[in-house]
């Protein structure tokens, strides 16, 4: 049955946290606001989203989210234009690659209706947390995980789909270094890469510690197979700038389908940058910082918005990139930020007004 967003039921939180929070200078993802949506499927239907106090989940400790795992999630961003309406970016394609995941881990697909009428619904309620200073936003978290109980290894018969949201900054607080990974892998053909599934992360968490030891702060994972070729970082997908092309290889089943990829792959050919979609070995990145060709990279993600990478290492080497006059991650980061925050015209149709 669909709901309209008047139809949610909406419960205010009494004891409000919003006047403790210094909008100026937000770090990422680390205060929440007053309140969350939830929405539990028993009995084999999603029951109707409500949006409640920010609060804590109790869970049974035979709940299979602790033994096996089944939990999917999203992120995505609400901003605020000087005249305070709410824009969102692409939010249907998250829905969409909320439901992927979804079926990947045998978890039951969530209604676009709910999705969006919660998130509206939300949103409404706790319009004043979302930043209005230039560089921030609403980070927003949507997840599904398994409540059911039982130690038998199989998929639970009751899940909960919750979003939250926390205002904030940059994801990175300096300079980012990437180490490029040839032992681990993230992700392998027929797996679940592909899917916003949450131990996709846990899988990452060790080998970044030991980059991150080493003072890198992100990893870019090589292909399972045969480590030769670079696929993604670990929270963001990876472009290369050589000489004055814009490369970034395809997406596959090990790899996440970005928004923000799909979107600066439009936006670089837009503005009349030579782009190509294809492989990208790691002795191709080498060659070409050795001979001065490779001009850039950056990451590119929701929460990492673009982030320009300052150099890698691979095999006991950093290789330092030069700094650009006429910077593709500057050009693109300005216009994907423009149309983000209801700044400059949105020709490809993707903004989505709350
Ligand atoms: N790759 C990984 C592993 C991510 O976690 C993210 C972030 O969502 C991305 C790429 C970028 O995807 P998007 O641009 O849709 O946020
Ligand atoms: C995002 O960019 O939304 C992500 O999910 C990355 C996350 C690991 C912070």
């Amino acid at each position: 049955m669909d709901v309209t967003t008047n139809q949610i039921s909406v419960e205010k939180t009494k004891n409000t946290k919003i006047n403790d929070v210094d909008f100026d200078n937000l770090s990422f993802g680390s205060i929440y606001m007053d309140h969350m949506l939830v929405c539990d499927y028993k009995n084999g239907a999603w029951e109707a989203p409500k949006v409640v106090p920010y609060q804590p989940i109790s869970l049974d400790p035979s709940a299979k989210i602790f033994h096996y795992g089944q939990s999917i999630f999203e992120g995505m961003k609400a901003y605020k234009d000087d005249s305070d309406t709410i824009w969102m970016f692409r939010p249907l394609d998250n829905h969409k690659r909320l439901n992927l995941s979804a079926k990947r881990l045998a978890i039951p697909e969530i209604p676009e209706n709910y999705f969006m009428e919660g998130l509206k619904a939300l949103l409404k309620t706790d319009s004043d947390w979302i930043p209005q200073s230039a560089g921030s936003s609403l980070y927003i978290r949507p997840f599904i995980f398994a409540t059911g109980l039982g130690f038998h290894a199989s998929p639970a018969d009751e899940y909960k789909f919750v979003i939250c949201g926390a205002p904030s900054g940059s994801y990175f607080s300096g300079e980012v270094k990437v180490l490029i990974e040839e032992k681990y892998s993230r992700s392998a053909n027929g797996g679940v890469g592909f899917a916003k599934a949450g131990g996709n992360y846990a899988g990452q968490f060790y080998p970044t510690k030991l980059a991150q030891d080493k003072g890198y702060q992100q990893v870019i994972w090589t292909d399972d197979n045969t480590h030769e070729y670079i696929e993604e970082a670990g929270a963001m997908n990876v472009f290369v700038r050589i000489n004055d092309t814009l490369l970034t290889c395809p997406t596959s089943d090990r790899i996440l389908d970005g928004i923000t990829r799909k979107s600066i792959l439009k936006i670089a050919e837009d503005q009349g940058i030579k782009t190509e979609v294809r492989k990208i070995k790691v002795q191709e990145l080498v060659d070409a910082a050795k001979d001065g060709s490779l001009k850039e990279m950056f990451g590119a993600g929701t929460a990492a918005v673009i982030s320009p990478i300052a150099g890698f290492g691979f095999r006991d080497t950093d290789y330092m990139l030069p700094t650009v006059e006429d910077s593709y991650a500057t050009l693109l980061k300005e216009r994907i930020t423009s149309i983000q925050y209801n700044k400059a015209e949105d020709k490809f149709g993707w903004r989505f007004k709350v």
